[in-house]
């Protein structure tokens, strides 16, 4: 596995691989990577013959009260658990090597990006998507893989892709749950076993409202409601729970197929999100 550090070795790297006639998956990450990062990794590896992974806590994504600074890191083990999973290259840069000391452009997306966590993280998709795009720059990638789990990012990133004509293709990968059905995420590890316990809420809520809706219950209010009132019991802030469409992140008048049921909600000092897709 070749570790780049800089974007001009990474393009290099690619740029080889495609005269050699090889495709090239790209699967961002901000590290301390768990199985769900490793399922977005051997997805990425049946799209493309060379997979680069990205190990970059992107700043610019951070608001100033945010997790940043206590985001947590841990090269080595991703490196080992990359090279076991038999990826190509890592692409590992620092903040300085990624944006350069005087960057003065970022990319703001206007619709999607202002609801939801976006409407609590004001900078957050900016920051996002500025440094995607740098990604798909820098690896000249012809697919890139993002988990499902962030299904308000994966909207946001299609629409960039869409409306700027971003030679990539953007795959979903599916949301990968704990066994007790607690969606992994690198925050996980911020909770105490109690408060994990509570965090059991999250999914449980959404694993309700999709039984209701498949027993014919398709009113997004109701659903809305109840899934409100079971965080309110087990969460320390909810920051919203939606129904909208996955694609426009509109709300829906009607639950139906391709409906979001969203939400965000903090156990402790910890924010947490999940969502399931109807089906
Ligand atoms: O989903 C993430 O881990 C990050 O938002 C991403 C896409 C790697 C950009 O920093």
């Amino acid at each position: 596995m070749k570790v780049c550090r800089t974007k001009k070795s990474l393009s290099a790297l690619s740029a080889a691989w495609h005269r050699a006639g090889e495709t090239v998956a790209l699967v961002p990450t901000m590290g301390f990577l768990h199985e769900g990062h490793l399922s977005l990794v051997r997805l990425a590896k049946k799209k493309a013959r060379r997979v680069v992974v990205s190990v970059f806590v992107n700043p610019t994504q951070f608001g100033p009260n945010e997790d940043f600074a206590q985001y947590p890191r841990d090269e080595r083990r991703d490196f080992a658990l990359l090279r076991a999973e038999g990826v190509d290259a890592v692409f590992a840069p620092t903040p300085e090597e990624m944006y350069g000391a005087e960057a003065t452009v970022s990319l703001v997306e206007s619709k999607l990006s202002k609801v939801m966590c976006g409407a609590f993280r004001p900078i957050h998709f900016a920051g996002v998507l500025t440094v995607v795009l740098k990604l798909f720059n820098a690896s000249r990638a012809d697919v890139a893989v993002f988990g499902r789990k962030d299904a308000q990012q994966l909207a946001v990133i299609r629409r960039m892709v869409r409306d700027l004509d971003v030679p990539v293709r953007i795959v979903g990968a599916p949301l990968v749950r704990e066994k007790d059905g607690l969606a992994l995420s690198s925050r996980n590890t911020y909770l105490s076993p109690a408060e994990h316990e509570r965090a059991l809420a999250l999914h449980e809520a959404l694993d309700e409202a999709e039984a209701d809706y498949k027993a014919g219950r398709t009113d997004p209010r109701r659903s809305v409601a109840k899934i409100e009132k079971a965080l309110a019991k087990a969460c320390d802030r909810v920051d919203y729970v939606v129904a909208v469409d996955a694609d426009t992140l509109e709300p829906v008048k009607k639950l139906g197929p391709n409906t979001l049921l969203a939400l965000a909600a903090y156990v402790g000092k910890t924010r947490l999100i999940d969502n399931h897709v109807l089906r």
